[in-house]
């Protein structure tokens, strides 16, 4: 029987350069979509979905995150003081248990890799996820729910993919696959980032993962790839071919909001799929798409 996933990585020590000057002070992760920090999204998913602990991988400037997960004790007594319940409501996000949130520092950001590396001996000898709150997905069924269903059948590692316009491969790590049943794909290799021309397919991995410890050997090596950074696109490709890996295409839309057109869709998404802001936020689009700019 598959050993069952219990903790979750959440790698947030990146520099979120792209997003500058926002991220200048502030963590990319607290960045609202709506009115719901883009980290809040991927907790709320992975404890939908089941996880039980969550390791957050941190960097300087990142603190919020930790306050952010805290109990908001003045906010909540002012509140409480003036009867603003809705509000109340608001700062309700999930607080967990002492000893089941966990904390570590990356010290430099040498990339994805290196974060996740930082986590081993927090996750310690047992299969894992991964969950970079950068990618948003909008799903009935959480999407890491969604993987875990396909880990405990195959007891093998498992990415989230989607399919991406040729040009695009350039940006993602990008698999190569043998059998695939329109859902599900063996994953027979993977690149970080490949060019058009030589891209193995327009499958690209999006920031969910189930892996087994095993990666963390191949972390170890500290070897850099793309960009220069180490890359965890490199690791896992060293595990094919040693335990099932497999590409899954999620039921649900993913929103790349590490990007900023991303960033801007995943928010005008979730604003219409609100019903208190849905006509508002139509009639503004309406407006705009017009030619109208007021
Ligand atoms: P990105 O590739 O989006 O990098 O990282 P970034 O630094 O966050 O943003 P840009 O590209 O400079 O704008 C993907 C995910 O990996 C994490 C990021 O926090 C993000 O969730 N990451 C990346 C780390 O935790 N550490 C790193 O060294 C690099």
């Amino acid at each position: 029987m598959a050993k069952q996933v219990r903790k979750a990585v959440f790698p947030v020590g990146g520099l979120g350069t792209r997003f500058l000057p926002a991220t200048k002070a502030m963590p990319k992760e607290m960045l609202p979509v709506v009115d719901k920090p883009l980290v809040q999204y991927a907790v709320e998913e992975a404890l939908d979905a089941g996880i039980e602990e969550i390791i957050f991988v941190t960097g300087r400037g990142k603190a919020a995150i930790e306050d952010f997960f805290d109990h908001s004790v003045e906010l909540r007594q002012v509140l409480g003081e003036r009867g603003k319940d809705a509000e109340l409501h608001a700062i309700d996000v999930p607080v967990l248990e002492p000893g089941r949130v966990a904390y570590t520092r990356q010290q430099d950001a040498l990339g994805l890799g290196h974060a996740v590396w930082c986590a081993r001996e927090l996750v310690g000898d047992e299969p894992f996820a991964v969950l970079l709150a950068d990618d948003l997905v909008m799903a009935e069924t959480p999407c890491l729910k969604q993987m875990l269903d396909v880990y405990t059948k195959t007891s093998g590692n498992v990415v989230a993919v989607v399919d991406v316009p040729k040009e695009h491969t350039e940006r993602y790590g990008i698999l190569e696959i043998a059998s695939d049943d329109g859902r599900l794909a063996e994953v027979t290799g993977m690149v970080e980032k490949p060019d058009p021309d030589d891209a193995p397919s327009t499958l690209s991995i999006i920031g969910r993962y189930i892996l087994l410890p095993r990666v963390f050997d191949y972390l170890s090596d500290r070897k850099t790839g793309a960009g220069g950074e180490i890359q965890l696109t490199d690791s896992m490709a060293r595990m094919i071919g040693e335990a099932p890996f497999h590409g899954l295409r999620f039921e649900g839309i993913r929103f790349d909001c590490g990007d900023k057109s991303g960033f801007f869709e995943a928010n005008v998404a979730f604003a219409l799929a609100r019903a208190e802001l849905h006509d508002q936020v139509q009639e503004v689009i309406n407006r705009y798409a017009n030619g109208s700019d007021r």
